[in-house]
């Protein structure tokens, strides 16, 4: 087992999450303990511009926590126990990308779902793949890659082909966020919900919510027909997804959940189900980038800028589930301690009747020697079906980037169910890979005018 105090690097340094998940590990310091913090970033410019900040989050709490930053991998992984990891290759105007591109179409144009996960997961999978080298070249051999880096259900199938042993955890915090609003609405806090879940990321439904083994289904179903998944004021109820964007993706689980009332589905199952109505709302111009660039991103930025110049750090970044739940999960890899958390991991019969090497979400006990998955059973055949497709289009998207194979990547697009026809697939392709050129491993036509 790895013995505290712990050597942590934070891969993705500059990220706009990471003040929030490093005042998380602050605030469990008796839980998981730490010696040194180093946050890695290619983007070392970017990086320098957050670090004060961090290092004052840091040092309200400890004054001898050591805090190093580098943009050199031998330094940031020497020795570490832990690697947190949120790397956004591309960084926030190549999200803007993802979103814009497929709007031009008249197609979601979204960072993780639909023609912009496929595009963002294309950038992604060979840089995570050269991180989890450096780690296991510079670490501690029983260190954990804790992952946050999107298109996680992309990387994370990215990672079990090319990687199949490495000790890498993929998470997401949207169903502890869900839950959070969950326990909001029925009044108890949420580390006191007992859930069933099953999918693939951001692609996935709770089919069981129960408190002190109560089921709570029925009373969440009430509040949901009403409000969605928010409290009657959103506010109180998620500060992290509090953009009014954000408040219609909860309000959006009520006309879900009026259809098909039995499960209550992830919130981002409202681009796969209702992308017309997406496309309808969205500003082909502004989209949910230029929001957090000119949001998140800006206040944390000015932040840094006016504790530079007066000694003293406004309110800027934002401290909740999302750091809480990295920590947790981190806890429980550490010592053992079997914590029952959603993640995502390799199928091994845990849902019946999805393939055997599919990465899935779902319950799983949380050990030292990593996650245990909890048996789902069978799904009825509407989800296996949906899950499927999905599921086809996130392995063709990998074979495409492995093989470099235009054909797959086609397929992948026109699989989408966000994409209408094969014509949108192509056209919204073409105009990606121009896009990409920087990022992207070049696909090769098998034919090329017919020949
Ligand atoms: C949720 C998802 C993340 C996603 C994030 C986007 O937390 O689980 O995977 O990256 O939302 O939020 P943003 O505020 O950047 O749109
Ligand atoms: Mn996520």
């Amino acid at each position: 087992m790895l013995k505290p105090p712990f050597i942590l690097s934070i891969a993705g340094g500059g990220s706009t999450y990471t003040p929030g998940i490093v005042k998380s590990l602050m605030v469990r310091l008796s839980d998981f303990p730490l010696a040194e913090i180093r946050l890695y970033d290619i983007d070392s410019a970017r990086q320098e511009t957050i670090a004060p900040v961090v290092e004052k989050v840091i040092r309200d709490h400890s004054q001898t926590i050591k805090f190093t930053t580098t943009s050199d991998p031998e330094i940031a992984f020497s020795g570490a126990h832990f690697v947190f990891a949120q790397m956004r290759v591309g960084q926030y105007k190549m999200r803007e990308q993802d979103e814009k591109i497929p709007l031009r179409h008249g197609v979601v144009g979204q960072e993780t779902c639909g023609p912009g996960g496929l595009a963002y997961g294309l950038r992604t999978i060979l840089p995570m793949v050269e991180l989890i080298d450096m780690v296991e070249r510079y670490a501690d051999n029983n260190a954990w890659i804790v992952n946050y880096s999107n298109p996680a259900a992309i990387v994370a199938e990215g990672v079990r082909r090319l990687r199949p042993t490495a000790r890498v955890l993929n998470i997401c915090d949207m169903p502890v966020a869900a839950m959070r609003n969950m326990g909001a609405i029925l009044g108890v806090d949420r580390h006191k919900l007992e859930v069933d879940y099953f999918g693939l990321n951001h692609f996935g439904w709770f089919t069981r919510v129960r408190v002190d083994g109560e089921d709570k289904l029925p009373a969440l179903r009430r509040h949901i027909a009403k409000f969605g998944l928010l409290t009657e004021d959103a506010a109180q109820t998620d500060p992290q997804h509090s953009d009014p964007s954000w408040v219609k993706t909860w309000r959006n689980i009520k006309p879900i959940m009026d259809h098909f009332p039995d499960y209550l589905p992830n919130p981002y199952l409202q681009y796969y189900l209702m992308p017309n109505d997406i496309v309808e709302h969205q500003d082909p111009d502004y989209t949910r980038a230029n929001e957090v660039m000119n949001g998140r991103e800006k206040k944390l930025f000015a932040a840094a800028e006016e504790y530079k110049r007066t000694g003293i750090l406004p309110d800027a970044f934002h401290v909740g589930v999302h750091g809480a739940f990295i920590v947790d999960v981190a806890c429980s890899l550490a010592f053992d301690l079997r914590q029952r958390h959603l993640v995502i991991v390799e199928n091994k019969g845990a849902i019946a009747n999805l393939p055997y090497d599919a990465m899935v979400e779902v319950p799983a006990y949380i050990t030292a020697a990593g996650p245990e998955p909890v048996r789902m059973g069978a799904v009825p055949l509407f989800h296996q079906t949906l899950l499927m497709q999905q599921l086809a289009s996130e392995q063709l998207l990998v074979e495409a980037t492995l093989e470099g194979s235009y054909e797959k990547a086609l397929q992948a697009f026109t699989l989408n169910r966000t994409v209408p026809t094969m014509q949108h697939a192509k056209a919204i392709l073409d105009d990606m890979i121009e896009a990409n050129r920087d990022y992207w491993p070049a696909l090769q036509k098998a034919w090329v005018n017919g020949e």
